[in-house]
């Protein structure tokens, strides 16, 4: 299906995702001076450089998005480290089909964004990676995949950040594909 990613990172899942095949047909961003947005210029994939700063509202640049992902023909919206949350322009036009990748083992540590330094403050020896489907409730979306992932105890948050990205590389492809699967069985977007 065709991909649009929505990122706000250094792009690491976006590259694994490109460089693993899939069709990545658009990238857009809320930050332009980020990695990602790099990686699509360079890749030379259609950018939407959509800061926040160009619109009167969050709902006005959700629907510049919709927009500019429409006009690639979208299928499939993956959240690769996008840190703001959809509103509803967005959220609607794509229901059931907004993946989002997030550092821990949902529910555990969701609603925040610093999922690994929570798992190293609180102590705990497994944490993780979900993918899982966006909704209107923060992180609480069904689950798609997930991994779990040994804290060490010399573990930094760079280094536990490390093994979690690993395991992001798997089960985010393995969620495109599953949902990918499903969505063949459905009605294509606007029909
Ligand atoms: C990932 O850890 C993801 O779980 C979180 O943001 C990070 C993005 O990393 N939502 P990258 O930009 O793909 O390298």
């Amino acid at each position: 299906m065709r991909l649009g990613l929505v990122v706000s990172g250094k792009g690491s899942n976006l590259r694994n995702l490109v460089e693993g095949g899939f069709d990545v047909v658009a990238v857009a961003t809320n930050r332009p001076s980020c990695g990602a947005a790099s990686y699509a210029r360079e890749r030379a994939i259609p950018l939407g450089e959509l800061s926040l700063k160009r619109f009167s509202s969050e709902e006005e640049r959700d629907a510049a998005m919709r927009d500019f992902f429409a006009s690639h023909r979208v299928e499939l919206v993956v959240d690769a480290g996008y840190d703001r949350i959809h509103t509803r322009p967005f959220l609607e036009a794509y229901r059931g089909r907004i993946i989002n990748v997030h550092p821990s083992l949902l529910p555990q540590f969701g609603g925040r964004m610093d999922a690994v330094a929570q798992a190293l403050r609180s102590g705990v020896n497994v944490t993780g990676a979900t993918a899982h489907l966006v909704t209107e409730n923060l992180d609480a979306g069904p689950i798609i995949a997930q991994e779990a992932v040994p804290v060490m105890e010399d573990d930094t948050e760079e280094t536990l950040r490390r093994r979690i990205h690993e395991a992001e590389y798997r089960i985010l492809p393995e969620a495109i594909r599953l949902l990918e699967a499903r969505l063949a069985e459905s009605p294509a977007v606007g029909q």
